[in-house]
């Protein structure tokens, strides 16, 4: 049986808060045994808490039930150790860990419990497969690497309401079972046993009912909050993730901006000792489409899109006159003095690259030092291909990659080429941090499939009212927003707008987005009800903070922030999560499950 913690067992610090200052302390430690090291009259254990290592010796001086006791621990034993701090013997101390000075004299040790060989060694950088990590989450959770993440986020999470509640922010938590939403992502639903039949949705976001708040009188809102969207996982996306959510009273864009920068600011002082740059750049979606490709690029390096396609409209080659003659575009990027990096073979996988974002080609022409090679230079006509170059200032031991397409083929490919280029290269350092905001995106978004406008942020986006009056009955697509991103390094950081305080354009926008008065009212009854009384101009966002916790730390997949993240399907693989409920409680929600092939029927 494991022994029992008494009033007697205080731990006195976490082991690697210990240092040479503490020789000659007594000392109380708790942790897991990394390892023992049996030396014959000698025995070193490694001592892990979530804090580090540290080294307990038992040797001549140890009394013999401890030093058998200490025999007898093996990898991952929960255990006690009380015992005096002294320096390590000439030529045993180790300067690759902070605590490498000192060791522990134990001369007490209780094992509370024993453990089985764990299924992987828990040490840093091992090859293991992430699927068993993930099924003993809490084993990898001991790693200190992994454990130090979990703690930032903790850290981060206390700035954040440090700096929102010293700016008059109020934490005011809203709904986790709320009324389904048809926009945005899909929800995930939960039966009511009361209601049968009907279900609540766990929120998307707190949008709505940080709006009401604004109506309410509150006037600055902050949560941290948990949102749900059952969509396509991704190394930057979960299923359940965590939002840094506000809204404020009587503020404009700007307002916005620049109190959420401040907090970025702060952040990266406090938390990285970092001194950001401010203001941040500001770019219109328009700008940063037509130049990077990407309402979210990534600012650390060049290879801008550049239009090419007035000195190609009236070529012969089909590929290029052709999709300009249809409506498209044909654009490019050069990199520049890297000509000689790329082989065939390079720009096969590139070719391969780009087609997986819909692009039919990839053209190319490069010069090293001075030989020449190209995959459409044949199709054009001497001043055409001098035209190209001379339009793109390129030269010797440049290379250029072309797309022609519709335009937003173009932009999707050649601005994720971009960026795979800088990866290839091996141009981009996580601490160069690049914060831009992304202004005035586009109001709707049309579904070519629905054939209809969706809200390209969320319904209650402000629009610019210019265009507005200018758009609404003639070209909706072309009605900008008064909505923002904050974009880090080619990463969505996060969004917001200002909201529509007015109930008239508010039924004009569910007009243009195809709702009757009816489905309007049937969804958004309680809004349009709310709006009835009084409203005042209000905007907000909300940052994904795993995502700021993400590259706040240097790493690149979210799942390294979160303590129990799900995997690719939406699947927890260690409570193996979701699974079949009870059939009993299934039958007290009114809910059969239908089999595949009965539901196809
Ligand atoms: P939006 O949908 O842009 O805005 O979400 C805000 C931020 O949340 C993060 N995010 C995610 N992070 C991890 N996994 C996901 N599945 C995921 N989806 C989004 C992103 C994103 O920028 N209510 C509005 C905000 C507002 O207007 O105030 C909203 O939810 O970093
Ligand atoms: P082809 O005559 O089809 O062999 O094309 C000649 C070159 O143009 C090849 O390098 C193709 O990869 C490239 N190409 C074909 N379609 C496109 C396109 N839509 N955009 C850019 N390059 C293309």
């Amino acid at each position: 049986m494991g022994a029992q913690l008494t009033n007697n067992d205080k731990r006195t610090s976490y082991v690697a808060e210990l240092s040479a200052k503490n020789i000659g302390e007594r000392v109380c430690l708790m942790g897991w045994v990394q390892r023992q090291r049996d030396l014959g009259g000698l025995i070193f254990v490694d001592l892990r808490d979530r804090s580090g290592i540290v080294q307990l010796a038992f040797d001549d001086n140890t009394d013999k039930a401890v030093f058998d006791a200490a025999f007898a621990l093996r990898s991952e034993y929960s255990i006690c150790a009380k015992g005096v701090v002294r320096a390590r013997g000439e030529g045993a101390v180790n300067k690759n860990i902070p605590t490498g000075e000192i060791e522990i004299a134990v001369d007490e040790l209780k094992v509370f419990s024993t453990a089985q060989t764990p299924p992987f060694e828990i040490v840093e950088n091992s090859d293991v497969k992430p699927e068993l990590r993930l099924k003993h989450r809490y084993l990898d959770l001991r790693r200190p690497d992994l454990a130090n993440n979990i703690i930032a986020r903790s850290k981060i999470a206390k700035i954040v309401r440090d700096y929102y509640m010293d700016n008059g922010f109020l934490e005011i938590e809203t709904p986790c079972l709320i009324k389904p939403t048809p926009e945005g992502a899909r929800d995930y639903l939960v039966p009511s046993r009361v209601h049968p039949g009907k279900f609540y949705a766990l929120p998307q976001s707190p949008q709505l009912y940080k709006q009401l708040l604004m109506l309410s009188g509150f006037d600055r809102y902050i949560q941290i909050a948990r949102c749900f969207r059952d969509e396509d996982l991704r190394a930057d996306r979960q299923p359940e993730f965590t939002q840094i959510d506000l809204e404020m009273s009587y503020v404009t864009e700007d307002d916005v901006m620049e109190i959420n920068e401040k907090f970025v600011v702060r952040l990266w002082k406090e938390f990285l000792g970092v001194d950001l740059p401010t203001p941040f750049l500001r770019m219109t979606y328009a700008e940063a489409m037509e130049r990077f490709g990407s309402d979210k690029p990534d600012m650390r390096f060049g290879y801008e899109l550049r239009d090419i396609s007035d000195v190609l409209a009236n070529c012969e080659f089909k590929v290029f006159a052709d999709t300009i003659a249809n409506g498209g575009s044909v654009r490019a990027i050069v990199i520049n003095g890297e000509a000689a990096k790329f082989s065939r073979k390079e720009i096969d996988s590139l070719t391969n690259f780009v087609k997986s974002y819909k692009a039919k080609g990839l053209a190319w022409y490069k010069n090293v030092n001075g030989e020449v090679s190209s995959s459409y230079a044949k199709f054009l006509t001497d001043e055409e291909n001098a035209a190209v170059l001379a339009k793109l200032g390129a030269g010797e031991n440049d290379i250029i990659f072309i797309v022609a397409d519709k335009n937003s083929v173009v932009y999707d490919s050649l601005g994720a080429l971009r960026c795979e280029i800088a990866k290839r290269l091996g141009i981009l350092k996580s601490d160069d941090y690049k914060f831009l905001w992304v202004t005035e995106f586009p109001q709707f978004e049309y579904d070519e499939d629905d054939g209809r406008y969706y809200a390209k942020h969320h319904p209650f986006t402000m629009p610019m009212e210019e265009d507005l009056a200018k758009y609404a009955d003639t070209d909706p697509s072309k009605i900008r927003a008064k909505a923002y991103d904050i974009v880090l390094n080619g990463y969505e950081l996060g969004g917001g707008s200002v909201r529509i305080h007015d109930a008239e354009i508010q039924s004009k926008m569910f007009d243009l987005l195809g709702l009757t008065k009816e489905e309007a009212n049937e969804k958004f009854g309680f809004l349009l009800e709310a709006f009835k009384y009084g409203v005042p101009p209000h905007a907000g966002m909300a940052f994904g903070f795993d995502r700021l916790c993400m590259l706040a730390l240097g790493l690149d997949d979210i799942r390294d922030v979160i303590a129990f993240p799900k995997v690719q399907n939406a699947s927890e693989l260690m409570t193996g999560a979701p699974a079949l409920p009870d059939m009993k409680a299934l039958g007290e929600l009114s809910i059969a499950v239908v089999k595949e092939e009965e539901a196809a029927e």
